[in-house]
C-alpha cells in the first residue's frame, strides 16, 4: 500500500511563530497564562503546559504575570482589560489575522456594512467582530447568507476567516453579490497556507483510495480539509494521533493520502504514517 503525504503539511508559519513566542515568554516570565489554547492542537498545548504555561478562559481571577494572546487573536476590549489589570500582554496573533483585524477596523471606521464568512464561535471570528465594535454580521453557510437582510442602498464589504474553505467563500460571495447592493467589496482574507493545503488535499483525495487528515478536532482548518476530502472520496477520516488508526480501515486499499492541519506537528504526522504502513504489512501477512 502506498502512503502519499501532502507536500504542505506540519506547522504553518503562524503556528510555528506562536509556539516560539510562547516558549520564549516561558523563559522570560515567572508566570505565563494563555487566554484559550495557544494553537488548536492538544498534544502541543500539553507540552507547553508541562513547561509551565497555564491556559485560562478569562483574565478575571489573574492578578499578576503575562497573558498570551493566541495565534487566532483577541478583541481590542479583551486586550484593554488585560492591560487595565496591569498584566503584560504577549501577542502571538498570526500576522495574517492581524491584517484582517486592521482591515475590519478601517472598514468599520468608514461605516461599511461588514459581513464576515466564518464560524461565529471561533476565537478569530470573535476577535474580528470585536474589531468591528460588534457591528459585523457573521454567516457560515449559503442558507445563512440567503437569510441575511441587506438593503439595496447599503455599501457592503465581505471578508472571511483566514482558514475558511475557498469554495464555500465563493459560494457565499455569489449569494451576497446577488443581493445587488449599491456597492459590494470582496476581500480575499483566506491565508495562502490554507488555500495551498486545501488544494493539495483535494488533489490527493482524488488520487488515493483512502484519506487521513491529521489534526485537532477543534482546529477549523483541519476540519475544512476533512470536508474537502469527503467531497472527493467517501473514505476520509480525521485522526488526532496514531492511536486512533484502525488496521481494518486499510484492508484492500492500494493507496492512502495523508494531509494535516496547520497546527499539527511533524512528529505526529510521521507517527501516523508509520502506523498506516504497519497496518499495510499486517494486511499482506508479512512480519513487522
Ligand atoms: Fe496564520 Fe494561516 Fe496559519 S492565518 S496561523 S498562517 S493557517
Amino acid at each position: 500500500m502506498k502512503v502519499k503525504r501532502a507536500r504542505r503539511s506540519g506547522f504553518c508559519f503562524g503556528v510555528r511563530r506562536a509556539i516560539e513566542i510562547a516558549e520564549s515568554s516561558l523563559r522570560d516570565y515567572a508566570k505565563v497564562y494563555s487566554l484559550g489554547p495557544v494553537i488548536h492542537n492538544r498534544q502541543v498545548v500539553d507540552t507547553l503546559h508541562r513547561q509551565g504555561l497555564v491556559t485560562i478562559d478569562s483574565v478575571g481571577p489573574i492578578t499578576n504575570g503575562a497573558v498570551l494572546i493566541t495565534s487566532h487573536g483577541s478583541s481590542p476590549d479583551v486586550i484593554r482589560r488585560i492591560r487595565t489589570k496591569g498584566l503584560r500582554v504577549i501577542d502571538t496573533t498570526c500576522p495574517f489575522v492581524s491584517r484582517t483585524q486592521k482591515l475590519v477596523r478601517e472598514l468599520t471606521r468608514k461605516k461599511y456594512r461588514l459581513i464576515i464568512v466564518g464560524e461565529r464561535s471561533h476565537p478569530e471570528v470573535k476577535s474580528l467582530v470585536g474589531f468591528s465594535s460588534g457591528k459585523a454580521d457573521v454567516v457560515n453557510s449559503a442558507k445563512e447568507a440567503k437569510a441575511l437582510a441587506v438593503k439595496p442602498r447599503e455599501k457592503v464589504c465581505v471578508l472571511s476567516q483566514t482558514t475558511q474553505s475557498l469554495s464555500r467563500y465563493i459560494e457565499i460571495v455569489r449569494i451576497i453579490l446577488d443581493k445587488q447592493c449599491r456597492e459590494t467589496h470582496i476581500y480575499t482574507t483566506i491565508c495562502d497556507d490554507t488555500v495551498i493545503r486545501q488544494k493539495q488535499a483535494e488533489e490527493l483525495a482524488g488520487e488515493v483510495d483512502s484519506m487521513i487528515i491529521v489534526g485537532g478536532r477543534n482546529s477549523a482548518n483541519t476540519n475544512r480539509l476533512l470536508d474537502i476530502s469527503k467531497k472527493c472520496i467517501h473514505d476520509a477520516r480525521l485522526v488526532e494521533n496514531e492511536d486512533e488508526i484502525k488496521p481494518l480501515w486499510f484492508k484492500g486499499k492500494r493507496s492512502v493520502g495523508v494531509a494535516s492541519g496547520a497546527s499539527t506537528p511533524d512528529w505526529i504526522i510521521e507517527k501516523v504514517i508509520a502506523k498506516i504502513k504497519q497496518c499495510s504489512f499486517l494486511h499482506c501477512g508479512r512480519k513487522i
